[in-house]
């Protein structure tokens, strides 16, 4: 719908700009390659050894120890294909998943398509406070504790967390690999969002803690890595025993990731590699230009009087529309399904796409969230203007 009617569309985490020139020029150098066919034809299973190769060297130093690119990688179509195949590879019918809440909203389908359970234990402040920042919540060790049980096959642990963009302390992380070492559960470690640390925090990858590689998968987007999405490139890092029912899922839905973007893609991680920690890199920009954006965001949701809770990581803000709602003809729209009527109203009546609060909390959560709306922040000074302006012109500003 957005794209057709040409909306502002800040529903999806993509930015509205290109990658870095150096994958443009890495795309562009392997499409004119005619030297040589392999480029066009199937990569092995487990993804362009090229490929592979770049990812082990990249996350070894994250991981604390050296992975096997022959073994221990598989490339994706996207973070979301591990996902998927993680859940079919482990999950049957009536198994267990714990899942912190709110999440990406594809968990729950992905779990269910497989007749997984998910339990959700909520992510919220300890001392009942409303959070001011995303680096509030946490969540009640005991309900954690109790949610384990010999059912439980997999807790799917996103850090940090889309949408909130909050980042697991080391002590939790701990926490949480004790429960998971004592019932023998398998971690699906989601660190798409790794290289958006806003707060000078070094990411821990879960895999890196100790005795905790042996049950990690840990899934990483290239789309989010490179601002990339439609190149759909993703990877799962793990032991190959893990990684083993993942592989033949991808032989079976896809035979292979596409060879072209994985040359692409690996040859840009070779340039990045290069620069790591000098000015010149990406993944220091990535940080820097995300921080202002969503200081951008927290400012015109502040002049506006929009609650939001600061996020310290990710690519999205949530806010609460509840205070400005009563300015707008809510009634325009139709469509009364909780949580969905502000967002429709929206989109109808303003061309502006944003992704309903409803669909990233479990149901119990959800009372609260009738008028919380999901934005992107990763775009261009000239959408965020026009966002403000629509916002602006919609419900003025706070008095
Ligand atoms: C937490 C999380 N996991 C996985 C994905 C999917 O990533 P990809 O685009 O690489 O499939 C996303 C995309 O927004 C995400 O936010």
């Amino acid at each position: 719908m957005a794209v057709q009617s040409n909306a502002i569309d800040v529903s999806y985490g993509y930015p509205d700009y290109n990658p870095p020139q150096h994958m443009l020029d890495a795309l562009r150098e392997v499409t004119a390659n005619h030297t040589s066919w392999r480029l066009h034809q199937y990569s092995h299973p487990r993804g362009e050894a090229r490929l592979r190769r770049a990812i082990a060297k990249l996350n070894a130093p994250l991981m604390r120890r050296h992975i096997d690119a022959d073994r221990e990688i598989l490339v994706t179509l996207g973070a979301i294909q591990s996902l998927d195949f993680a859940a079919r590879a482990f999950v049957n019918a009536g198994d267990e998943v714990v899942l912190f809440s709110p999440r990406f909203m594809y968990y729950e389908p992905i779990i269910r398509l497989v007749g997984g359970v998910p339990i959700h234990i909520p992510l919220k402040t300890l001392n009942g406070q409303k959070p001011r920042q995303s680096n509030d919540l946490s969540f009640d060790r005991k309900q954690l504790e109790a949610a384990f049980n010999n059912r439980t096959k997999m807790i799917w642990l996103n850090n940090p967390n889309n949408p909130s963009g909050k980042v697991f302390t080391e002590e939790e992380l701990l926490f949480i690999g004790q429960l998971c070492e004592r019932y023998d559960v398998i971690v699906m470690a989601d660190e798409v969002g790794q290289y958006y640390h806003f707060e000078g925090q070094p990411h821990i990858t879960f895999a890196s803690l100790p005795g905790m590689w042996k049950r990690t998968i840990t899934v990483m987007s290239g789309g989010k890595t490179f601002s990339s999405t439609g190149w759909r490139i993703g990877w799962a890092v793990g032991p190959e025993e893990l990684l083993y029912g993942m592989t033949v899922g991808v032989m079976a839905a896809v035979l292979a990731v596409p060879t072209p973007i994985q040359t692409a893609f690996a040859m840009g991680l070779e340039v990045e590699m290069e620069r790591l920690n000098t000015n010149q890199s990406y993944f220091s920009r990535l940080v820097r230009e995300s921080v202002a954006k969503r200081d951008r965001f927290i400012k015109m949701f502040d002049e506006l009087g929009i609650d939001v809770v600061k996020p310290n990581a990710g690519y999205f803000i949530v806010a609460d529309f509840i205070n400005v709602v009563h300015k707008i003809d809510l009634s325009l729209e139709k469509d009364r399904r909780f949580g969905l009527q502000l967002s429709l109203w929206l989109i109808h009546q303003k061309n502006l796409v944003t992704l309903p609060g409803k669909l990233l909390y479990h149901l119990d959560q959800n009372s609260g969230s009738e008028f919380v709306l999901r934005m992107c922040f990763l775009k261009t000074d000239d959408t965020i203007n026009q966002i403000e302006s629509v916002l602006k012109s919609t419900f003025g500003t706070k008095s």
